[in-house]
């Protein structure tokens, strides 16, 4: 993966900018629609909120997947994507009037709903429209799962979703509503989760929740499971491809489908994240009291997940092959947390040197600020260059 990189190109780009390679895209949208391929009525949507890059869309809309949404925005950016508005469906806890009224002028396949005032905006939009839409509500189920405090999603005490105690009443209400067609259940429990016992446990409560409803004689024609499949970032070139297999398998083996039910995922990180890289130059190695600081021209308002997640991304020098050496790798915004990593081994930096952060293709450039007046980084494609 690394030794295919255009660097003498790269080096006539202005950094930082971001790289994502479209073979190793493509080999992990062939494998996602392999294994979800194996189960009948399963349907994977992107979750456009991990990279929004057009060039990355349009890779993604060739292999077919549906989209998942969070905002106006991102809906208007997926149609001129191409993606058929078919196969979108909305989460979001609160939807503006206007992003109601798009989902519903674009015809969009489904709404993920997560309260009742939320509901009856959406009806009453859908009745003045003349229309009706679809709805899943999204249920809390309050389960954990293992990641990092701010990502997960599934617990009572997060903003997220509707009470399970709550689930028949908000169904029958909706059921009572001309704009509305209940459709089925929504969930997310969270981002970045490498244990298949997670979603074990978010299948187990979802068997029961069926159960529920199934003797108040309410039928889901939707289960969405949502997304949250991790990757390795300590290891990104030995498991560029997430364990698929295993994923949908999980969800093959524990949860009950009745039939006719269709089970729909939202996967983010996993169809992006290893596909892309940050690639930054070295502006300045400075040597401190204990520390020797190799200062790239990326920073924290390029990729913000070290600072807000003390997440980890694996960093390259791509034009050194010097001798290891331990650095700090940090950038030159006036934050102490503008850290991309402590102590690590970098083959000896010197001005001008290039370096990858890799596994930054999910929630890398699409978070990025203009905090400090920075200019956006670009994203290039691996076809263009
Ligand atoms: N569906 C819903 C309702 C979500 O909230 C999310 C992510 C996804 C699907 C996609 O999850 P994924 O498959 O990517 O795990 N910025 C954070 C991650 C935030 C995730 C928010 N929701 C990060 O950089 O780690």
């Amino acid at each position: 993966m690394l030794s295919k990189l255009p660097i003498d190109k790269f080096r006539t780009l202005r950094t930082p900018f971001y790289y994502y390679d479209a073979n190793l895209l493509r080999q992990t949208l062939h494998t996602i629609n392999d294994e979800a391929g194996k189960y009948p009525g399963y349907h994977v949507h992107y979750a456009v909120k991990a990279n929004a890059n057009l060039k990355v869309l349009r890779v993604i809309n060739d292999a077919g997947l549906g989209i998942d949404c969070v905002s106006g925005g991102e809906i208007e950016q997926v149609l001129k994507a191409g993606f058929p508005a078919d196969k979108i469906v909305f989460a979001g806890v609160g939807k503006s009037d206007w992003e109601i009224e798009l989902g519903i002028d674009s015809g969009i396949f489904c709404f993920n709903v997560e309260s009742i005032p939320e509901l009856q905006i959406i009806n009453q939009i859908a009745v003045q429209k003349g229309k009706k839409a679809n709805v899943c509500f999204r249920i809390n189920p309050n389960v954990g799962a293992h990641t990092h405090a701010n990502i997960t999603t599934g617990l009572a005490e997060n903003k997220f979703g509707i009470a399970m105690d709550d689930m028949e009443g908000v169904i029958s209400l909706a059921k009572q509503m001309s704009g509305i067609e209940f459709k089925g259940l929504h969930f997310h429990i969270g981002s970045q989760i490498l244990e298949m016992d997670d979603f074990i446990a978010l299948a187990n409560r979802i068997n029961e929740l069926q159960d529920r409803l199934e003797a108040r004689g309410i039928f889901c024609e939707i289960i969405n499971v949502g997304g949250g499949l991790g990757i390795d970032y300590n290891n990104p070139e030995a498991n560029p491809v997430p364990n698929f297999r295993d994923y949908f398998a999980t969800y093959h083996n524990h949860l009950q489908l009745r039939p006719g039910q269709s089970v729909h995922f939202e996967l983010g990180r996993s169809v992006v994240g290893q596909c892309g890289m940050l690639i930054t130059k070295v502006n300045f190695v400075k040597q401190a009291t204990y520390k020797q600081f190799a200062i790239v021209d990326a920073g924290m308002t390029d990729l913000i997940r070290p600072a807000l997640y003390d997440a980890h991304h694996k960093a390259v020098n791509l034009t050194s092959k010097g001798e290891k050496e331990t650095y700090d790798l940090v950038g030159p915004i006036c934050e102490s947390s503008d850290v991309f990593d402590k102590d690590i081994q970098l083959s000896a930096v010197s001005r001008g040197d290039l370096i990858a952060l890799l596994s930054a293709g999910a929630y890398g450039e699409i978070m990025a600020s203009g905090y400090n007046c920075r200019r956006l980084p670009e994203g290039y494609i691996s076809d263009e260059l």
